[in-house]
This record gives C-alpha cells, structure tokens and sequence, in this order.
C-alpha cells in the first residue's frame, strides 16, 4: 500500500504514531522557516509540516510544491498546541511532522482555485470537470448519487425485483421529444434511434414472464434544454405485471420513504397526498402543484392521477395521447373513447415533489385489439403502428399479462436532495443548455471517411 491512512481520519488518539499520506497540495504557506501544507484526498484534509532540522532533504524538496502537486509523505503524528487547534476539521487536533517526502506528480498552475465558492462560468468548471470535481461540494453530490444507487438497489432487490439491462442502439419510443439517431453502417440508409426511455421493452418483459422488472437507465431525448432537463439523463425505470395502481402509489411512496430516511434522515409521511388532474388544476393551475408552505425545508409528494387519456393538438389537428400510447384508459371509458376522446380519462399518474414533476407511470394495455382502437384514434394507421411497434403488438398476441409501471427523474430528485436548482450539478459529466460537452467539445465533425462508409453526405448550410 502507498499509504497507511486517508487525509481525512487522523486525530489526536493517533498521536506519536507514524503514518503516510498520499493527495494532493490544497494550500501551501511558508511561516518563515515552517512550511505547512494541506494535503487532501477525497475524505478531507490533514496539516502536514516541515522543519528544516526534523524533516532534512524533505524541506529542501518542500519548496518546490505547487497547489495541486500529487505528494506521499511519511512522518510523524504530533499534537498541534492549543492555540493552534482547527475545531472546523476532523483532523483539527493533529499535523504530520514529514520525514519523508515524494513527488508523484507535479502539476500545472490549475486555472481556478480547488474551493467551494466559486464564481467562475458554468463552460469553465465543465471543461476542467475533473478540476471541478475535486471540490467538496461537486464532490459530495458526486457520492449522493453513489448512496443513491446503493439504496434503491438494495430497496427493489428485496421487493422482487430483477435489474435489466435494455438496448441503446434500438427503435424509437414513443415518449414525444426527438429522438437522436446513429447510423447503421452495417444497414446503409438505416438508422438506429437512442432509447427515450425503455418503455417497450420493459413491457416485452413482462410477456416473458419477469413480472417485476427494474433499472437504472440512460434515456435520450433530444429537446430544448432546461435547468431540469439534460440530452441524457437517467430513471428508475420499473414494471410490474398482476396489479393496479395501488401497488404502484405503495412501492414508490416506501421507497421514497426509504431514501428520504437513509440518505437525509427526513421522515417522510405516507401515504402521499393524491389530486386528480382536474382538481390541480382548478386550485393550483397547474398539474405540477407546489404543496409547500412558504419556502421551508419540507418536502410535499403529491400523485396527480385521472389525466385526460387524449389531447387535442391543434397544430396536427388530431387527438395525441397525454401520457403515451400504450396507458390504458379507464374501464368506464372504454365504451365512448371513439364518441367522446375528451371525456377518457387514462390510468396514469405523475408523483409531483415540490412543484417538480418527478416521474410518471401508467397502467398498460394489455389487449391487442384495445391497443389498435387507440392508435386508431391518435390516427396512427394498423400499417403504421405495425411499422413502429410490430413488435410489441406482435408480443401482445402471446399471453400479455395485464402491467403496468413507473419511472421517475434519478437527476431530479438528486437536485431536489442535493438543494440544487438545477440537475446539472448532480450529473457527473452534464451538457451545457446547448447540448454541448465543454470536457470533450462533443458533438464535433467527423471525418470525410466515416460518413462515406455510412453513405452519408453533410449539406452545407448557411448559418
Ligand atoms: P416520462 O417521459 O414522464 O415517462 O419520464 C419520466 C421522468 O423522467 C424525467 N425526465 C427527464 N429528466 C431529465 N432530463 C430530461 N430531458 C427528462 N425527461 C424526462 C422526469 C420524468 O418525470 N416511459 C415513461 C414512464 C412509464 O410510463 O413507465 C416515461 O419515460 O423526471
């Protein structure tokens, strides 16, 4: 091992023993013959001191060190006097006196300074992300997430749930933003879209016979970019076959119990409140409803249900589904969803935290000829629906269990933990509002080659 400690776990128990310490130098002072030196790793920091007598060659090397330089260093743990104790730290009561000192890397002069308050442009702290990182705060949401996982893992697994992985390179699905395309080589002229989530095979999943399916998944979306809204982001993604909606409101309203207990150690009360859609709406004018008093800590979950199933889109001039089109519609609006789309209602539902939509869910239709009557009606022709979805209708025809299922935003509800206004800084590699990556300047041009082997030709257009 390099090291016999982090820089984060000494303290005054550790005293007169010897340890070593590998980081990074956070901030270097010379007090005329003393130099002291935060070295740093992820788990914090510890003082380090050098005396010309006690720490010999070490000294002389000591004045090369730059902030940010990677160091090893072995010596002695001291008591520092009273006076000079740091109650603010962990390691406060101590300082390695170095015997022994490495250079493991130097570094350049990084271009802003490793410290919690910053006033530097998004573009600059996303180009040097790895820079950006090694600040407590961005670090900190960096290990929310880690928690995060770990608990909705362990969470699901004793629910009966299995983790799934689905395809990225697949068809579209149908959640209504734009889809981003990749290019079949194999297939020229053919195009593979980015899953806007996985929707449909999570469904096909439940055919097989999984009944209860989850994962953490990458969804794409290509839409106009908000402070909650990013290119790639990733859900909880689950389904569940033989149920209703309440399996759906008790599963999500214990685990959100669950993370609220372990990661903040917040009670959160359930059930949740429940609004239907005409009711948030008249009172709040918004199926998002803010539930909160005034702007304490709180927390207030609401699930929002009895969405309309159709939406009349004035542009196309046709109904559209609200949700998608696989949510099925109340049972007693089965018989007038073709005289009177406005009046169905859907099983679906949104779970709302704090005016922030969260997730959202349906119950499914599970009957192929059901599933036809709704495409009819949001005018996707048989033909068509085949071309776009053959495959799940396809599956439908072999014993569809009746399912249904949910996914919320893992980014946004670690914005809303994380006290953060936007998911950006819970996301470890974000994109600017442009869709852009500062750290690696993608997207970018390719080369004249590769789009040849694609059969794909660039019309140049004037910006
Ligand atoms: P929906 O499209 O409502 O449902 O998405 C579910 C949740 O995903 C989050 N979300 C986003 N987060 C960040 N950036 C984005 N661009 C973005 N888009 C969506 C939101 C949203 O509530 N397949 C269905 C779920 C289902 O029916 O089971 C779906 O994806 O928090």
């Amino acid at each position: 091992m390099l090291r016999t400690h982090t820089c984060g776990e000494l303290n005054a128990n550790d005293a007169d023993r010897e340890a070593v310490l590998c980081g990074w130098v956070a901030t270097r002072r010379d007090h005329g013959k003393l130099i002291f030196i935060d070295i740093r790793d992820r788990s914090g920091i510890t003082q380090i001191v050098f005396i010309p007598k006690e720490s010999g060659d070490a000294y002389i090397k000591a004045q090369e060190l730059r902030n940010e330089f990677v160091i090893r260093v072995s010596g002695k743990i001291n008591r520092r006097p009273g006076n000079t104790v740091n109650q603010k730290i962990p390691t406060g009561e101590i300082e390695l006196l170095v015997k022994e000192l490495e250079i493991l890397n130097p570094s350049l002069t990084p271009p802003f300074e490793i410290e919690d308050d910053l006033d530097i442009t998004e573009e600059m702290r996303l180009k040097y992300r790895y820079l950006d990182l090694r600040r407590k705060k961005v670090f900190n949401n960096f290990m929310l997430r880690s928690s995060l996982y770990k608990i909705i893992r362990s969470f699901m697994d004793k629910e009966g749930f299995i983790e799934s992985e689905t395809p990225i390179l697949t068809k579209s699905t149908p959640e209504g933003a734009r889809d981003y395309l990749v290019p079949s080589r194999l297939n020229p002229g053919e195009f593979y879209a980015l899953p806007q989530s996985p929707q449909l095979f999570k469904q096909i999943l439940m055919v097989s016979g999984i009944e209860r399916y989850y994962q953490i998944a990458k969804c794409f979306r290509d839409e106009d970019l908000r402070a909650d809204r990013q290119p790639e982001f990733t859900q909880l993604d689950l389904e569940m076959s033989f149920l209703d909606e309440e399996d759906i409101f008790s599963l999500l309203e214990r685990l959100m119990q669950t993370i609220f207990k372990e990661l903040k150690n917040i009670e959160i009360k359930i059930p949740f409140r429940r609004m239907t859609f005409e009711e948030a709406q008249k009172n709040y004018s918004s199926d998002k409803p803010d539930l909160r008093k005034g702007l304490g800590g709180d927390f207030a979950f609401v699930w929002v249900y009895d969405f309309p199933l159709f939406k009349y889109d004035t542009e196309e001039k046709r109904w559209v589904s609200e949700h998608h089109p696989f949510t099925a519609p109340r049972t007693e609006d089965l018989d007038r969803l073709e005289k009177e789309p406005e009046k169905a209602k859907g099983r679906c539902y949104d779970l709302v935290l704090n005016g922030i939509e969260l997730g959202s869910g349906s119950i499914r239709i599970h009957s192929q000829q059901l599933q036809e009557r709704v495409f009819n009606i949001i005018g996707i022709k048989k033909e068509e629906a085949y071309k776009r979805f053959g495959f799940l209708l396809e599956a439908f025809q072999f014993g569809a269990p009746p399912h249904g299922g949910f996914a919320f935003g893992i980014d946004r509800l670690l914005a809303l933990l994380a006290g953060e206004e936007s998911i950006r800084e819970v996301i470890t590699f974000p994109k600017t509002q442009k869709a852009f990556c500062p750290l690696t300047n993608a997207p970018s041009a390719v080369e004249e080659k590769q789009l040849k082997e694609l059969g794909i030709a660039i019309k140049k257009h004037k910006n």
